[in-house]
């Protein structure tokens, strides 16, 4: 009995953590944790098949319980994978299997090409449209990610002729806009990603496609399916022609016939990776005669006649002098390895991650230990492991503390997770987390305060919590005199602070840092509560009642507002002006024309932004959807439009209506109204 209870137990918590990630791209707990808890479930259900499910998270990994957006699709190609190899004498033996393997008197020539470090798609263009994309799932299956992908802006939606083809390619987010993401990311106490490939499949697998947009992912193509039946031979003869009809390739296909020009070209792209504005983690060596991949083969899971060359590892060694437990907005402690100074990838490294402290046990990691340490293209380097033998037993092991190293009060940990939190709500470390994501971007959008000078407002009394933001033009002399704040960033500062006055109910939300309440989360809670006072109100019951926020985020927003301290802050924050319900932009009769109705748009459109119709569906009363179903009355379709519109025309009971009929289905509703 105790087993099943546990195996479901396990699913519940695995399926609830699913759901957060998708619908609000944040984890709560780090994919360490994450792994732990599916292996567990794994592994109990490996050992009482008794209570199998089909409907365990084990046997769907990833797939949000309420994501039904993200439909399987079986794949007309199988999607291969790639055979590794880590060294020029394996790409010898490569070659010279290959020669072995061809019996047809042709020279061999091999084509050389980058390995981008994203996540494969495969896209299905029909009549030159862009039809569908789906993601490589096993390589059989994947999952049907167009309307997501269509938000890929590199990624072409009409090719420059009337064909039908499928081509495969790598989705990735470029360095510069990863980088831009994680600060972001940071800056509001959030969880960074790893790398930019798995921002880039977090990002794909976003429900709200106007993420996926804002974040700016790319994508590059390198492989045309069944090539020979368009009249190609080659391999690089491919590549020209999938830029010929508009399709995005890295440019890098070079052709060599000698085995020597290919190991002079792995050391130049070795050091000339890091000027590709995205992340490689090798090179890819392909016979570029197609005629002769039948000959050469193929196992179950990959082409003979093509070999992956991985990079080594961007690492350093270097010794850990020392642990700083550093104190986020909520609480939680990481610790940093506080490191001798390493060169790493072009830049010097002095402190690395170490996550948790179950990390640091699980890696054996000690105070005096030679470790090595890894930046993939990571703003914040890692600790990889500790050279064990290079130790002389003066190390020392790092012990978890017991006290907050910013306030000294007790430190606690949650029932079964592996963070320590202070939990002094007047912890100054803690203030300084919550005023930087109060100002952010996502939030209120407060320009002018830093962490610098929010720690000195802090030291210097002007702040005591986030509303003391609005009383800080009481001190605006001794401000100015302030080191590097003259009249005119104070200026600006107060202006910023008064702007923010009018941002929407659905930010001042987010402003509040409920755990696990990201921007999606929030627009739902302005939505569903329309004011404060009603969202203060909800039971764990009603909140859970409401489409897009699962149980772990009920708890934590009823949590949140039983606290007196809390309550006291809102109450502050009102009395400063702050929007605590959703704006009424029009008249009542007037708003409420779309009401009770449910609306989606597909392709591109001439009169409104993504943005703009949406804003102004929801102003007249009606709901946006994110996919065709049922429940939706009215799709609005712009030029290029999606699979959308046909799986509403499937569907029948969809009024289908273009650009100009929606504008005039307004003019007509809201005159009725008149
Ligand atoms: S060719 C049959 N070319 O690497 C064709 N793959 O480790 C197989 N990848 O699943 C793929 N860059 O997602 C190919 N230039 C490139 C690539 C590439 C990245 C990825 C791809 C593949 C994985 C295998």
């Amino acid at each position: 009995m105790e087993i099943k209870i546990k195996i479901k137990e396990l699913r519940e918590k695995i399926k609830e953590y699913n759901n957060i990630y998708y619908s609000d791209g944040e984890s709560p707990i780090s994919d360490y944790e994450y792994d732990k808890l599916l292996e567990e479930l794994k592994k109990l259900e490996l050992e009482y098949p008794e209570y199998k499910d089909e409907f365990s998270p084990t046997l769907k990994v990833g797939t949000s319980e309420k994501n039904l957006k993200f439909q399987k699709v079986e794949h007309e190609h199988p999607m291969l994978s790639l055979a590794n190899s880590y060294n020029e004498g394996e790409i010898l033996d490569f070659i010279e299997r290959i020669k072995k393997k061809v019996i047809t008197q042709r020279k061999l020539r091999y084509c050389l090409e980058v390995k981008l470090d994203g996540l494969s798609i495969s896209l299905i263009y029909r009549d030159g449209e862009l039809k569908r994309a789906v993601t490589r799932g096993d390589g059989y299956i994947g999952e049907d990610v167009t309307e997501n992908v269509m938000q890929i802006e590199s990624i072409a939606k009409t090719l420059t002729q009337k064909i039908d083809i499928e081509i495969r390619g790598e989705i990735v987010l470029p360095i510069e806009n990863f980088k831009k993401l994680n600060e972001s990311r940071l800056e509001k106490g959030e969880e960074v990603f790893a790398n930019p490939r798995n921002a880039a499949s977090g990002t794909l697998r976003q429900l709200d496609s106007n993420v996926v947009k804002e974040r700016g992912l790319d994508a590059y193509f390198y492989f045309l399916v069944e090539a020979k039946n368009y009249g190609i031979n080659s391999h690089s003869e491919s590549m020209n022609f999938l830029e010929s009809l508009g399709i995005k390739t890295t440019g890098i296909f070079e052709t060599f016939d000698r085995a020597e020009s290919i190991k002079t070209r792995i050391e130049y792209w070795e050091k000339e990776r890091y000027n590709l504005p995205y992340e490689t983690d090798g090179l890819v060596i392909k016979v570029d005669d197609i005629d002769l991949w039948e000959e050469i083969g193929y196992t179950s899971k990959t082409p003979r006649w093509a070999i992956a060359y991985k990079f080594p590892a961007k690492q350093a060694s270097t010794r850990v002098n020392g642990i700083t437990w550093q104190v986020g907005r909520t609480g939680k402690l990481t610790p940093v390895a506080e490191l001798e100074e390493v060169e790493l990838s072009g830049s010097r490294v002095k402190r690395a991650s170490l996550h948790n402290i179950s990390e640091i046990q699980r890696k054996d990691i000690r105070i005096g230990d030679k470790v090595f340490i890894e930046k993939a293209a990571e703003i914040i380097p890692q600790v990889v492991k500790s050279i064990k033998n290079l130790r002389d037993g003066t190390e020392k092991i790092i012990e978890e503390p017991t006290r907050c190293p910013v306030c000294n009060q007790e430190l606690k940990r949650e029932e079964g997770l592996v963070d320590i939190k202070c939990v002094n709500e007047i912890c100054p470390a803690k203030i300084q987390g919550e005023i930087e994501y109060f100002v952010s971007r996502d939030a209120l959008n407060i320009a002018g305060l830093g962490s610098k000078i929010v720690e000195k407002f802090l030291d210097l009394g002007y702040i005591k919590d986030v509303s003391d933001i609005y009383d800080l033009k009481e001190h605006r002399e001794e401000i100015e005199k302030l080191d590097k704040m003259g009249e005119k960033s104070v200026d600006n500062l107060i202006n910023s602070i008064e702007n923010s006055k009018k941002r929407d109910y659905d930010k001042v939300i987010y402003s509040l840092g409920i755990p696990f309440i990201g921007k999606v989360a929030s627009k739902i809670l302005a939505n569903a509560s329309e004011n404060i006072e009603s969202l203060m109100k909800m039971t764990f019951e009603d909140l859970i009642n409401i489409d897009g926020i699962g149980e772990i985020a009920a708890k934590e927003i009823t949590k949140f507002f039983n606290i007196e301290k809390n309550k006291k802050l809102i109450q502050k924050l009102k009395e400063k002006g702050l929007k605590f319900e959703i704006e009424k932009k029009l008249d009542d009769n007037a708003k409420n024309i779309f009401s009770g109705k449910n609306f989606l748009f597909t392709g591109s459109l001439k009169n409104f932004t993504r943005e703009g119709i949406k804003e102004e569906i929801e102003k007249l009363g009606g709901k946006n959807l994110s996919a065709v179903s049922k429940n939706l009355d009215y799709l609005i379709v712009g030029e290029k439009a999606g699979s959308k519109l046909k799986k509403a025309q499937d569907i029948g009971s969809i009024k289908i209506l273009t650009e100009e009929e929606f504008i005039a289905l307004r003019a007509e509703l809201t005159n009725e109204i008149d």
